[in-house]
């Protein structure tokens, strides 16, 4: 299939954008959802400024050729590990939240049939990064012959256990399905998203979802979110882990039936707060005995001042909840004074995160 693009007329209320014309007709407009988080006691804050900015992120902003779009990081609540498929993947189910922490992502239609990809990390600016793999996919799924270049603002850390890249794979996709008005349905996204890594489906809605199988199986879960939660501190190891390296070394004596996802799924359909006890990552055990940095910095978290620290992911980053600012200020200024990486974090919620296609 070839599909064609023109520039449509533009104007302040309607911008100009590209659409198939041969399969799709006269363009609609996209509506942006205005997210109207204001929190003025926030700004006042140095340490925080971050985070509130970023809550006032809205998603896939398209000015004539030109389409800014947000990525935002995730959080593993839990994650069971059920076993080792034939495929070599692991069965999962994990309860994963989308926060605030986001990398931006601005994309230019040029005039070349190629993607170019430039990123404040130089060494992401290259066509193996997951974005540009992303939009390599699109292009060839549809045969399109659309140049776009990819600018990403980097500030998610890099395999952290945060899911960075698989947002930006996850973006990319919505961004350019919006804005070109591609002829995809929920299951070409999904398909694309799965073959693109196991963490990217959960991205395509974001918010708080168990994911299961290899993680492409995305059931949202009610986003009543504790106030015993309300802020969320990452500490990220000065280490990068390698997510197979983790998945490879781990011992079948870690793996788990799924009932601590399961268990706090209903915990949050219910509108409760999870027990602690079932905030259990299978791999978090793994990763404190190999990586003493990941053993060293949640100590120093409990110490400051945390009463909750799990692994994110296959970490390095841990995260902590706290439901007052005043304390958890508190603690990531003497984690800063210890010379750690802090962000101080919110969930986000599908209006703000990602909006869901489904
Ligand atoms: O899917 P993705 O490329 O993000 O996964 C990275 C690595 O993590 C895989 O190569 C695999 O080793 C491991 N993994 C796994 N089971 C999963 C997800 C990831 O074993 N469900």
């Amino acid at each position: 299939m070839c599909i064609h693009f023109t520039l449509c007329e533009g104007s302040d209320n309607q911008p100009n954008i590209f659409h198939p014309t041969k399969l799709l007709g006269k363009s609609t407009i996209l509506s942006i959802a205005s997210l109207g988080y204001s929190s003025p006691e926030l700004d006042k804050l140095e340490i925080s400024m971050h985070n509130a900015r970023m809550s006032h992120a809205h998603r896939a902003q398209i000015s004539g050729t030109m389409c800014f779009v947000q990525a935002y990081a995730k959080i593993n609540l839990t994650l069971d590990v059920l076993g080792r498929r034939a495929d070599g993947y692991h069965e999962l189910a994990t309860v994963m939240q989308t926060i605030d922490l986001c990398d931006t992502i601005c994309l230019t239609t040029t005039d070349d049939d190629r993607v170019q990809m430039i990123c404040t990390t130089p060494s992401l600016s290259n066509e193996e990064n997951l974005a540009a793999r992303a939009a390599t996919l699109l292009r060839q799924r549809l045969a399109l012959t659309q140049g776009v270049r990819i600018e990403l603002h980097k500030r998610i850390p890099v395999a952290a256990g945060l899911g960075g890249g698989s947002s930006d794979a996850a973006a990319i996709l919505l961004a350019l399905h919006q804005w070109w008005r591609l002829p995809l349905s929920p299951v070409d996204l999904l398909d694309m998203a799965t073959s693109l890594g196991s963490d990217v489906p959960f991205f395509l809605t974001g918010g708080l979802a168990l994911c299961e199988g290899r993680g492409e199986r995305v059931s949202r879960l009610s986003s009543h979110w504790p106030t015993a939660m309300r802020w969320l501190l990452l500490l990220k190891p000065a280490i990068s882990i390698a997510t197979a390296v983790v998945f490879r070394s781990l011992p079948v004596s870690d793996y788990t039936d799924g009932n601590y996802s399961r268990t706090v799924s209903s915990a949050f359909n219910a509108g409760s707060m999870p027990r602690a006890e079932d905030l259990h990552n299978s791999l978090e055990r793994s990763v404190l005995e190999h990586y003493p940095e990941v053993a060293q910095a949640k100590e120093d978290l409990l110490r400051a001042g945390a009463s909750l620290v799990r692994l994110s992911g296959s970490g390095p980053t841990l995260f902590a909840p706290f439901a007052e600012l005043a304390r958890v200020i508190n603690v990531q200024q003497e984690l800063q004074a210890q010379g750690y990486e802090v962000y101080l974090v919110r969930a986000t919620h599908s209006q703000v995160g990602s909006e869901s296609f489904f």
